[in-house]
């Protein structure tokens, strides 16, 4: 390559996108790319580098033209056999994982849940998304990477994303004429707009339950010059997938909600950050956009409002669960690192370049369009008294029905699995690897933020799985997605996983169980964000629900995790070297 990079041309972009861009030519990023970046930018070349150092989608080393990402969440990898499939892809590409083929044609890599969990096994191929996948259509796969057949060119039924939503209730069964709402705040005004809000009870669906009328008058009334409002479309919780489907069918809502918050709070700017393995829903994302920019609906006086000017643009990230997480989101869309800030100050005073901002759930945005429109006693005909409305999950694993569903809050934990006919059930993971392991004793239990909070995943294990390979597989999830700031969780979480494949190998006593409870708690005690706060929340539950999981794969005595004889044998083998204890084989 030359000392100068031909870049793609472009007005200016977010860092994120020019980065994705070069990639996309270069099918990596050149150190003369980030060089020529860092001036167009204006910051040091340092910052470039930390940037494509912290994404897991940016590479500095070529990866293929085919570059392929398997889905290693639990859905996919383990209870639906994902791990044999990328194997036998890898069998017939002659692809060694995580490696570029020598001829440049092909990268296979893992990547975290990919938000397919529903009709997992579940790749990426150069960002498409290819669902169901099985031996038959591994095959289909290999031959036309074979043939060099542009992925554009394969057969349309591959690509197909299926958004089965098996029950609606208040939020789903509503459709949402563009403007409508936003009518009805501007008719009403933003203080009473707010108080509407606020009746309703409405709390945050991204997981904490935060009061989203608060939040939306503690921005409103924050020192500032400008107000930002974030929709937090990241959703890298393994086993969510609801967003996928909200954004693919219920998106205008999202939009109007957004607006409406900006009419009631005074912003001018909004951001949708999506998640990079949702990049295939970009194009759709944009032509709503454009469509409400016609009807009026974003840019300068919307609906005739002469002091009113609010638009939205998406930025796109790049594979990093922890930008989920609304102060690392709001630095990755300040172009940097997606590392959470100290808090306090909240994103509410000093949130995007410093100034005010709201950060909201896709789910919340789309109810608070509702509420705008059909008023909160509307809202509060479902729910319990303090968490108002619906919940909308994702529900999968051992189920015949997995898809979204829509239900009141304080709907209990068994009446959720007869609706998506699940049986035999040892286990159900609410909220994710980071949420809750629940035993069948306590599947009387309600989803609600006085009992069982979610983001909204529902992840079903029957009685045929080995909790021990999903704890594994998620202390793997959490080593990996450690943003590494802070020691606890860096090394924590890196611990855990090694202590983890320790048990699962069979070589573990009492004593490290021991040493696991207590590096749970140090973690969850001592990391500087929600990440490592919960990460261990499933080995705790799993330890205190499920002791057999760990129990059965325990030894009596102490036995070394490493095995000197078995790691000095090649050598030994090599240079014909013997001893008393250990004769050569
Ligand atoms: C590691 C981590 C990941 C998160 N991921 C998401 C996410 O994907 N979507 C989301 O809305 N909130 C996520 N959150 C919660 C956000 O920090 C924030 O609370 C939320 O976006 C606020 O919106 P809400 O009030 O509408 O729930 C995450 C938090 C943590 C700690
Ligand atoms: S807890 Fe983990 S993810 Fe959060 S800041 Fe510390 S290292 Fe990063």
């Amino acid at each position: 390559m030359s000392t100068v990079c031909e870049l793609p041309s472009s007005s200016f972009e977010h860092l994120l996108h020019r980065l994705y861009a070069v990639q996309r030519q270069f099918l990596h990023i050149p150190p003369q790319a980030m060089h020529q970046i860092a001036i167009e930018y204006n910051v040091p070349i340092s910052q470039i580098a930390a940037v494509v150092a912290f994404y897991t989608f940016f590479h500095t080393e070529t990866c293929g033209r085919y570059h392929i990402l398997f889905s290693n969440c639990t859905s996919c990898g383990y209870l639906m056999d994902g791990h044999n499939l990328m194997q036998m892809l890898c069998d017939q590409l002659q692809v060694i994982p995580g490696k570029t083929r020598q001829d440049g044609l092909i990268s296979i890599m893992e990547t975290s849940c990919i938000g397919m969990c529903d009709q997992g096994p579940s790749l990426l191929i150069n960002d498409v998304p290819f669902s169901r996948l099985n031996p038959g259509r591994i095959n289909q796969i290999a031959r036309q990477i074979i043939s060099e057949v542009p992925v554009t060119d394969w057969p349309e039924t591959w690509f197909e994303i299926s958004n089965a939503l098996y029950r609606r209730d208040l939020l789903l069964t509503e459709s949402l004429v563009p403007g409508s709402a936003l009518q009805i705040a501007f008719a009403q005004g933003a203080e009473p707009t707010l108080k509407k809000i606020a009746r309703s009870g409405l709390r945050g669906r991204g997981g904490a339950g935060f009061d989203t009328a608060h939040k939306w008058q503690s921005c409103r009334t924050a020192l500032g010059d400008t107000r930002y409002i974030v929709c937090n479309a990241d959703e890298g919780e393994p086993g969510t997938f609801k967003d996928r489907l909200l954004l693919q069918r219920y998106v205008d809502a999202v939009f109007e909600g957004m607006t409406v918050c900006a009419a009631a709070i005074g912003a001018q700017k909004g951001f949708l950050y999506l998640r990079g393995e949702y990049r295939y829903m970009h194009p759709h994302l944009i032509e709503v956009l454009e469509q409400r920019r016609k009807l009026n609906l974003l840019g300068s006086q919307i609906l005739g409002q002469a002091d009113f000017q609010f638009d939205i643009d998406i930025v796109v990230g790049a594979g990093a669960y922890i930008c989920g997480e609304e102060s690392a989101l709001i630095e990755s869309l300040e172009g940097k690192p997606g590392i959470p800030r100290i808090r306090p100050p909240f994103p509410v005073t000093h949130g995007y370049l410093g100034q005010p901002t709201v950060v909201n759930n896709v789910e919340t945005f789309i109810a608070a369009a509702f509420i705008a429109l059909k008023g909160d006693e509307w809202f509060k005909t479902r729910g319990t008294e303090l968490s108002t409305g619906t919940k909308i999950l994702s529900i999968s694993g051992d189920c015949k029905f997995p898809g979204v569903y829509e239900y009141p809050f304080g709907t209990c934990i068994q009446r959720i699995l007869d609706d998506c006919h699940a049986k035999n059930v040892q286990a159900v993971q609410v909220g994710g690897p980071s949420g809750r392991l629940i035993h069948p004793q306590d599947f009387d239990r309600v989803i609600s933020f006085e009992d069982i909070s979610t983001g909204g995943s529902i992840l079903i294990f029957g009685a045929q799985r080995d909790l021990l390979i999903i704890h594994r597989n998620f202390a793997h999830f959490f080593a990996h997605e450690s943003c590494g700031f802070c020691t606890p969780c860096r090394v924590g979480t890196r611990l855990l996983k090694n202590h983890l494949d320790k048990i699962a190998n069979d070589r573990s006593t009492m004593v490290d169980m021991l040493e696991i409870k207590r590096l749970s708690h140090l973690i969850q005690h001592n990391a500087h964000c929600g990440l490592g706060h919960t990460a261990a929340n499933h080995i705790l539950d799993g330890l205190q629900n499920f002791p057999h999981t760990f129990e059965h794969h325990l030894q009596n005595d102490f036995s070394a995790q490493f095995d000197l004889h078995r790691a000095l044998a090649n050598a030994r083998q090599i240079d014909q070297q013997s001893d008393a204890e250990n004769p050569l084989d």
